[in-house]
This record gives C-alpha cells, structure tokens and sequence, in this order.
C-alpha cells in the first residue's frame, strides 16, 4: 500500500514538473533536421515567431522613404562576399549565419553574402544606375520604357524588401555575378530543400511574377521565421499569398 502510495505521488510529481517545463521528454522546438553546426547559439533566432518577420514590402506595398529596421547588426566579415560590410536585423543576421555556415559544414564552402539591408539612398543610386545602364544598353528605348525593365528585376526606392533588413543575396566566391546560374550551383538544391530548417524562404521563384512582382531570383533568401518558413515551403505558397490565407 505504501509502496502504491510512493509510487502515485512519483507519478503525480514528474507530471507536474512535464506540465511546467512544456516540453514533454525534452524534445526541441527545432524541426526535424539533423543539423551540422553547433545550432543551439541560432535557435532563437531561426525559432523567431513574430509578425515582423512576416513585413511584407513589394510594389503594392512600400516601406517608404523613412523606413529603417530597429535593430541592425553587421554580420561577420568572413560571411560576406570580399569581407565587405553587410547590415542586417539581429534575428535575420543570426539565421544568416547559421544558414551559411551549414552550407560551408555540408560542403558548399564557396557561398557567401553579397547584399542585405539597403537603405532608401542606396537603392534609388541602385535602381537609378540600372536605368541608365539599360539606356546605353538600348539607346532607342525611352526612360519609361527603360524603367519599366529595370522594373522586373530591381525594386523602385522604398520598395525593396531590402530595406526591411530580413533578406539577403547570396553568391559563389567561385562566380561573382548574380544572375540565374546561381540555379546550376550545387547549392542551390540544397538551399531550396533546407533553407526552411534556418527560417529562409526563396522569395522571387520561378513562375511568380505576377504574384510577387519580379522574375525568378534563385539567390534571394528571405528570414521570416522556421515556422512560416517550413508553411511556405511545404505548400509552395509565396509572402503574398501566405499573408492572404493567414
Ligand atoms: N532585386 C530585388 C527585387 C530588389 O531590388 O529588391
Ligand atoms: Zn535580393
């Protein structure tokens, strides 16, 4: 009988002690996936489960002129394309990190950073640049028929998801170019099939255009959180369309 008794209170005492640490045998709010780095240092990052990671900045949707992320970090220079210096929100520069070196731990030492947060002023010289580069690449177009092609790749100012500080650009040490051949890089199939794990979804893919305003960009990543992250990815849904369904 007291042996019962003993036993009963036991039971009631590691059921109390499940019920307020929340995490039943200690399993981890991490997904499923077998990481390579030493993750824990990212987890609260990566695991970031807020609406500001779901800021939605697209032609229909501007930041405007004045619009600056609260807190911007700058990532580590060995991340970044020719050590130059990168700004990102906190959350975003940890996920980042621990995206990139994931990608070194499994084998793909030649990815780095190449953009991140722009300001207002830096993408209007941006946007402005490209306008008279197609000029003198078609000297026959008009501006306007020059802007509308910079258009379908390159945010107006105070539109680029850039400025919101949670995405960024990645690049092959090995072919310093941004444009569609970062698909060919082997990287990139690993990307597309664990980016979510890290809190990264590939915000302009293929046959999107209509819904997310520009065309295919395979190496622009954008942090909104594992969660989200692994939604978009399971259902093939992109910012927008996630946004409209939530
Ligand atoms: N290339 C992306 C769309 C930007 O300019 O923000
Ligand atoms: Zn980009």
């Amino acid at each position: 009988m007291l042996h019962r008794h003993i036993a009963l209170c036991l039971s009631l005492v590691c059921l109390a002690l499940t019920l307020l640490s929340g995490c039943g045998d200690g399993e981890s709010r991490l997904p499923d996936y077998d990481y390579r780095i030493d993750i824990e240092h990212f987890e609260d990052a990566i695991m970031q489960n807020s609406d500001k990671y779901l800021l939605l900045a697209n032609k229909q949707h501007p930041l405007g002129a004045t619009y600056v992320p609260e807190a911007l970090c700058t990532l580590d220079a060995s991340l970044t394309l020719y050590g130059k210096e990168i700004q990102l929100e906190e959350s975003a520069a940890l996920a980042v990190e621990a995206l990139v070196r994931e990608l070194w731990a499994c084998g793909y030492t030649d990815i780095v950073v190449t953009s991140g947060y722009r300001s207002y002023g830096y993408q209007q010289s941006l946007f402005y640049t490209y306008i008279e580069k197609e000029k003198s690449n078609y000297p026959d177009w008009s501006d306007a028929e020059a802007e509308a092609y910079v258009l379908t790749y390159s945010a107006r100012p105070g539109t680029s998801e850039h400025q919101t500080g949670l995405c960024v650009d990645l690049i092959s040490t090995n072919y310093v170019s941004l444009d569609e051949s970062f698909a060919q890089n082997p990287a990139y199939a690993w990307l597309c099939a664990n980016a979510h794990y890290f809190g990264f979804i590939l915000r302009y893919p293929q046959g999107k255009q209509a819904i997310v305003g520009y065309g295919y960009e395979p190496w622009h990543y954008r942090f909104v959180g594992v969660e989200a992250a692994t939604s978009m990815h399971e259902s093939g849904l992109t910012l927008e369309e996630y946004l409209d369904k939530i």
